[in-house]
C-alpha cells in the first residue's frame, strides 16, 4: 500500500512536470519562440541592400519569437518560384516576398492562397495576383523625384542659359518599381529635355531604351561604353540619370575607362539609389555624386509589423490605399520616405544614424 502511494505520487510528479513543460512549449516554443514560421524570399545576395534587408528582417522576426526561413534566389526567377513552393509545402504561416520578376509569381501565390498563407510584398510590388495582402515599401515615385531634383539643383536648370548633355538609365522592366523611379525622375527632367536645356546626344529617351535587365551593373557598363563611343567623341556627357547604385557603379567604370574623372575631363553628375557601401565610398571619393537612402532597418520593421498584425488578426497600419494597383487589386501599402544623400550630408544621414560606421566608410 505504501509502495502504491509512492508510485502514484511519482506519477503525479511526472505528469505535473510534463504539463509544465508542454505549456511552456505552447507559449514559447524553443524557449522564446511562438511556434510560427515566416518564409522570406529575397531576390539576390549580389546586391548588398538585399543582404541587409534579409538580415534585418530575420533578426526582427526572431525578436518577436518567430522562426524564419530566409532564402535568396540569385536573381533566377525559377529558383525563387521553387523556394516559395517549398515554403508553401512546408506550411509556413506567412510569406514575405521581394520578387525578382513581379509578374512571375501568380501561380505560386495561388498555391499559397489554397493553403491560406497570407503574402506581404516587400519593397517590390507583386503583380497580377489578388493574393497580396499588403505592401511595405518606400515612396518609389519620390525616389525618382529626388534624383531629378538633385540634377535640377546642381545644374541650376531653372535659371541657366547653358545646355547640358544627359544620358538616361532605367531599372529592370520586370520590376514595377523601375517605372515609378523613371516617372518620378522624368516628372522633373522632361520639361528641361523638351526645352533643350538637357540634350540627349544618343536620342535614347524612352524607358525601354534605358532599361537595365535585373538591374545588372555590367549591362549598364556595356550600354554606357556604347553610348560614349557612338555619341561622345567630340562632346562630353554632363549628367547620367541612374536609378540604382549598382547601375551607377557600372556607368562610372565605363566613364573612367575613357578618362572621365580627371582635371580636364570631370566626372558627370551620376545619381543612384540605396546608399550601398561601395557607392557611399564612391561619393566620398567624388566619383558617384548622389544616392537615395532608403533605410532598410525601417522597411524591415514595417514589414515585420505588418506580418505580425496579420497573424494576430489585426489590421496593419497603411498610409496609401490608392497608388499600387497590381492589375488585380489595389494593394494597401505603407510608404516610407526616401532621403537624398551626397557628399554634403552623408555623415548626418548615414553615420550619425549608425547605418554605417566611420570605419566602414574608410
Ligand atoms: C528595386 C529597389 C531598389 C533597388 C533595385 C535593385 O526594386 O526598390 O531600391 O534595390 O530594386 O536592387
Amino acid at each position: 500500500m505504501k509502495g502504491l502511494k509512492w508510485t502514484m505520487f511519482l506519477m503525479l510528479l511526472v505528469a505535473a512536470a510534463l504539463t509544465g513543460c508542454s505549456s511552456d512549449a505552447g507559449s514559447s516554443g524553443d524557449g522564446d519562440g511562438n511556434d510560427q514560421t515566416v518564409g522570406i524570399a529575397m531576390p539576390t545576395k549580389s546586391s548588398e541592400r538585399w543582404v541587409k534587408d534579409g538580415e534585418n528582417m530575420k533578426a526582427d522576426f526572431e525578436e518577436l519569437g518567430y522562426d524564419v526561413d530566409l532564402q535568396y534566389a540569385e536573381d533566377v526567377v525559377e529558383n525563387q518560384i521553387s523556394q516559395i513552393e517549398n515554403m508553401v509545402t512546408k506550411g509556413v504561416d506567412i510569406l514575405v516576398i521581394a520578387s525578382i520578376d513581379g509578374e512571375a509569381l501568380t501561380d505560386v501565390l495561388t498555391q499559397a492562397e489554397n493553403q491560406e498563407i497570407p503574402v506581404i510584398a516587400y519593397d517590390r510590388l507583386i503583380m497580377n495576383s489578388d493574393h497580396v495582402s499588403y505592401y511595405a515599401t518606400f515612396d518609389n515615385f519620390q525616389v525618382g523625384v529626388l534624383q531629378g531634383e538633385y540634377i535640377e539643383e546642381q545644374l541650376e536648370l531653372d535659371s541657366t542659359d547653358e545646355t547640358f548633355n544627359i544620358e538616361l538609365f532605367a531599372g529592370s522592366p520586370d520590376d514595377n518599381n523601375a517605372y515609378f523611379f523613371w516617372d518620378g525622375a522624368m516628372s522633373i527632367l522632361q520639361p528641361y529635355i523638351d526645352d533643350g536645356t538637357l540634350e540627349i546626344q544618343s536620342g535614347q529617351d524612352s524607358f525601354e531604351q534605358g532599361a537595365t535587365l535585373r538591374w545588372d551593373g555590367s549591362k549598364a557598363q556595356e550600354r554606357m561604353d556604347n553610348l560614349l563611343s557612338a555619341h561622345y567623341s567630340s562632346e562630353d556627357v554632363d549628367v547620367v540619370l541612374s536609378p540604382f547604385d549598382g547601375i551607377s557603379r557600372g556607368v562610372i567604370s565605363s566613364l573612367k575607362g575613357v578618362g572621365y574623372g580627371s582635371d580636364d575631363k570631370p566626372m558627370p553628375i551620376v545619381t543612384g539609389q540605396d546608399a550601398e557601401l561601395a557607392s557611399v565610398k564612391s561619393i566620398i571619393a567624388e566619383e558617384q555624386t548622389q544616392t537615395v537612402f532608403k533605410d532598410t532597418r525601417e522597411l524591415s520593421l514595417k514589414a515585420v509589423d505588418m506580418a505580425d498584425s496579420v497573424l494576430n488578426e489585426e489590421e496593419p497600419e497603411t498610409n496609401d490605399t490608392e497608388t499600387y494597383d497590381n492589375g488585380e487589386k489595389v494593394v494597401p501599402s505603407y510608404l516610407l520616405e526616401p532621403v537624398s544623400v551626397d557628399l554634403e550630408n552623408y555623415e548626418e544621414v548615414l553615420v550619425e544614424t549608425e547605418y554605417y560606421t566611420e570605419e566602414e566608410l574608410q
